[in-house]
């Protein structure tokens, strides 16, 4: 017997890892890798921040686990204040759980217990999650689908513009419109749709963000239909793009915010938020959990905001979004290949050719300057760099002298 792991899991890299710190990762043999993963857009604070390490020890010496139905623990209306604090405008309310699809799914539950209504719109290329509902809610790639049907149904998929491959970029928001429209006139009806439920900039479709105009005709439409306009801020959330989510970026006000990842530094937790009028509308006992809420979660959660309401800290990120985006661009000048360099703050991406180089890319980086890198995108066209938010300048710098060299070395 070999490994007594599963195999369903791919794989980005065969490194076996003991700790982290920071934007490194270490491996047994004592090797330090640079990780412009952050363990899939997770680690905002970076591996380890002492603050949110504190704040987990502490915790954990009171309460490890005090489940929300049976008493309340004295982390979670502090952290459903901060929430509120840091969120899109009328965003006040807050179920908490534990992974991305779940709170996915329990804003997907939300919006069809409070409108009486069945359907979702999702969008071309998302990802939402892995469970049934979030399987079939997801288009990124048909390998997360495949082999699992039977899916939920009452979902149905609009256009979401890629202006980097349109000839015409405002005619290519026009056509996403019309299809959202065009899809209330022919598959379903609008007065049978809860909710449309976006990720502002793709994230494992492709590192795609959404024109503004967009954004907001697809916002403007579901007022007009009475259809939640569900923000999935799993990836784009907690600074990740250099401001506390993607939507503030427009001022857009979804009626949900669908948030995880970067929320609690890497310990498992997500939450939703809505107006406390909307969230009133969801029957006590229709949806919980015996995880969400955990007071380490919510330590973490909290001590994470305390650090990305740093003063500067977001205008850091948007400094170091802009210099890794610069270099980015020196890099799709100075070689063959680069389609696209695109992204917003400390999500950046470069398209290339094929997914086949993208794959030799991240194997160069990773074997000749201890780079760890990951791709998007259906074909896996796309690098993706999404580093901890405390990256350094010469650590961004490094990333981009490797990429330079790995591009160079695959042509
Ligand atoms: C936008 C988005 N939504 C939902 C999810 C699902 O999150 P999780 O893997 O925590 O279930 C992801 C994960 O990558 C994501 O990027």
């Amino acid at each position: 017997m070999g490994s007594h792991l599963a195999g369903v899991w791919f794989t980005v890299t065969d490194l076996q890892v003991t700790s982290g710190k920071g934007s490194w990762v270490t491996t047994v043999d004592g090797q330090s890798y640079l990780d412009l993963s952050s363990g899939i857009a997770v680690t905002s604070t970076g591996h380890c921040h002492p603050h949110v390490v504190a704040a987990i020890q502490r915790q954990a010496e009171r309460f490890v686990h005090a489940q929300v139905n049976c008493y309340r623990h004295d982390l979670l209306e502090p952290l459903g204040a901060r929430l509120a604090e840091i969120c899109p405008p009328g965003i006040d309310t807050f179920f908490f759980a534990n992974s991305g699809a779940e709170a996915t799914e329990a804003a997907v539950k939300l919006a069809k217990q409070a409108t009486g209504r069945p359907g979702i719109v999702v969008f071309e290329g998302s990802f939402h999650g892995r469970t049934h509902q979030t399987m079939a809610m997801t288009t990124s790639k048909a390998v997360y689908r495949a082999g699992h049907a039977p899916l939920p149904s009452g979902i149905f998929v609009a256009p979401y513009p890629n202006v980097a491959r349109a000839v015409d970029a405002d005619a290519e928001v026009d056509r996403c419109l019309e299809g959202f429209t065009r899809l209330l006139r022919t598959q379903t009806s609008p007065a049978e749709v809860a909710a449309a439920v976006i990720e502002p900039v793709l994230g494992e479709g492709g590192y795609v963000p959404a024109p503004a105009r967009f954004l907001q005709g697809i916002a403007d439409a579901c007022r007009d239909h009475g259809i939640l306009f569900v923000a999935d801020e799993v990836q784009t959330g907690f600074g990740r793009t250099g401001r506390m989510f993607a939507v503030d970026h427009l001022g857009l006000e979804p009626d949900v915010v669908v948030m995880a990842k970067g929320i609690a530094s890497g310990f498992p937790m997500s939450a939703i938020g809505a107006g406390a009028d909307l969230m009133a509308r969801w029957p006590p006992g229709s949806h919980g959990g015996t995880y969400g809420g955990n007071p380490l979660g919510c330590a973490a959660a909290l001590a994470t905001i305390d650090v990305l309401t740093e003063p500067g800290f977001l205008d850091g990120v948007r400094a170091r979004g802009a210099r890794l985006r610069a270099g980015l661009e020196r890099i799709g000048e100075r070689h063959e290949g680069v389609l696209d360099v695109r992204g917003v703050g400390l999500m950046q991406a470069l398209e290339l050719v094929d997914g086949v180089r993208v794959a030799a890319v991240m194997k160069h980086c990773l074997a000749e300057h201890r780079v760890i890198l990951m791709n998007a995108g259906t074909d896996g066209t796309v690098l993706r760099l999404m580093p901890p938010l405390v990256i350094t300048d010469a650590e961004v710098d490094l990333a981009l002298r490797a990429l330079d060299d790995a591009i160079g070395a695959t042509a």
